[in-house]
């Protein structure tokens, strides 16, 4: 039996090439290795409001760019969370093993919120922060719980994600011990995989800041949808140093991450580019990168345009039958363990 893999996205927003290259890419390359499970995860999108026949759409569109992207239906399990609700039965019980404290420290949190309590002893008062841990929504503060519940219901060794959710599952993996230890040997504990390059893409205008498709100008990021005249645009405004020659280091952050981008998109390594433009300024550095990302879009917008939504659908129906199967034995297990009559 091949071990598991299982990750997701939220269909809350456009897909950037910071999805692709940290965390889908590698999802493509394992699926031969792993038995792969790809879930949407419209529960975690709702967390922020969005818009119903919006979160439809977006759901159904993010499947077909996993397709789009290689993942392959017939290799791979695709899914949409909410479909299967032992997620939502799980994350009630690993709720009760989880402690108010596990999550005021989650970074995501903190700085989706502006809730640290940590920072009440310094620049905001205390009265301050309980003002706005008061009008956060319970949905935000229990995200983590949730994202635990998805991945330890699948039995999963392994989760493929950018390194911003290397902290959640560090959390997954507290509260699978937390719950062996009480109710006796039950889940796996997941390894997390992330990229050593790539698994964080920083923003085009800012590469202090990681590529986010809630970014405030458009020019921080690729969606995957760019029209292709717009993303060359973009690459030929993304902000560089005032240096003259193309290097690979830590204190020229903006290229390093534009070499980062250009090596992962070409599957080599970053010096092997730095090689190729040896002698060259930022102006040929810059259009060789725009038409590299201009095919990838280019490729994986035309592959897009061909898959219909009958075929999605099915493939959807499916991952779900699938995923269902295996979340709904292991629940049986879990109801059995916490002492639920059934
Ligand atoms: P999200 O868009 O937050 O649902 O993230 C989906 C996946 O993409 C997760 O595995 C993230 O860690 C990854 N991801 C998001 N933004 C970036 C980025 N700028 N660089 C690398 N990976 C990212
Ligand atoms: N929190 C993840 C993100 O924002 C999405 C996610 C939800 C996820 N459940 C997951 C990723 C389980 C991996 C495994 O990117």
């Amino acid at each position: 039996m091949k071990p598991r893999i299982f990750s997701g996205v939220q269909p809350s927003g456009n897909l950037h090439i910071g999805n692709y290259l940290g965390a889908i890419q590698q999802w493509v390359q394992l699926q031969d290795e792993y038995e792969a499970l790809f879930c949407i995860v419209d529960l975690h999108a709702i967390t922020v409001a969005q818009n119903p026949e919006e979160l439809r759409r977006r759901t159904f569109e993010i499947a077909k760019t996993y397709i789009a992207l290689g993942i392959d239906p017939e290799k791979s399990h695709i899914f949409v969370q909410s479909y299967v609700k032992e997620h939502t039965e799980l994350a009630w019980i690993l709720n009760t093993l989880t402690k108010n404290g596990d999550l005021t420290k989650m970074t995501q949190f903190k700085s989706k919120t502006g809730v640290d309590f940590e920072e009440s002893e310094g620049s905001v008062s205390f009265q301050e922060m309980k003002e706005r841990f008061n009008s956060v929504g319970v949905g935000l503060f229990d995200y983590p719980v949730l994202m635990a519940s998805d991945i330890l219901l699948y039995d999963t060794n392994c989760v493929p994600v950018g390194d911003d959710q290397m902290q959640h599952l560090e959390l997954t993996r507290t509260l699978a011990r937390r719950f062996n230890k009480r109710f006796g040997e039950t889940f796996i504990i997941p390894e997390t995989r992330v990229l050593q390059d790539g698994s964080r893409i920083m923003g085009l205008d800012d590469a202090h800041k990681k590529m986010s498709k809630s970014a405030l100008s458009e020019y921080n990021y690729i969606a995957l949808h760019d029209e292709l005249e717009m993303a060359k645009k973009k690459i030929m405004k993304a902000k560089t140093d005032s240096g003259l020659d193309i290097t690979y280091s830590e204190d020229r952050p903006e290229l390093k991450n534009l070499l980062t981008i250009f090596a992962l998109l070409e599957k080599v390594s970053p010096e092997e580019i730095v090689l190729r433009y040896k002698g060259k300024g930022y102006a040929d550095f810059k259009k060789g990168l725009a038409l590299t990302v201009f095919s990838f879009l280019e490729a994986f917008q035309n592959k897009y345009a061909t898959i219909s939504d009958e075929e999605v659908r099915k493939v959807l129906y499916k991952g779900a039958e699938y995923a269902s199967r295996i979340a709904q034995e292991k629940m049986k297990n879990v109801r059995e363990k916490v002492g639920f009559w059934q």
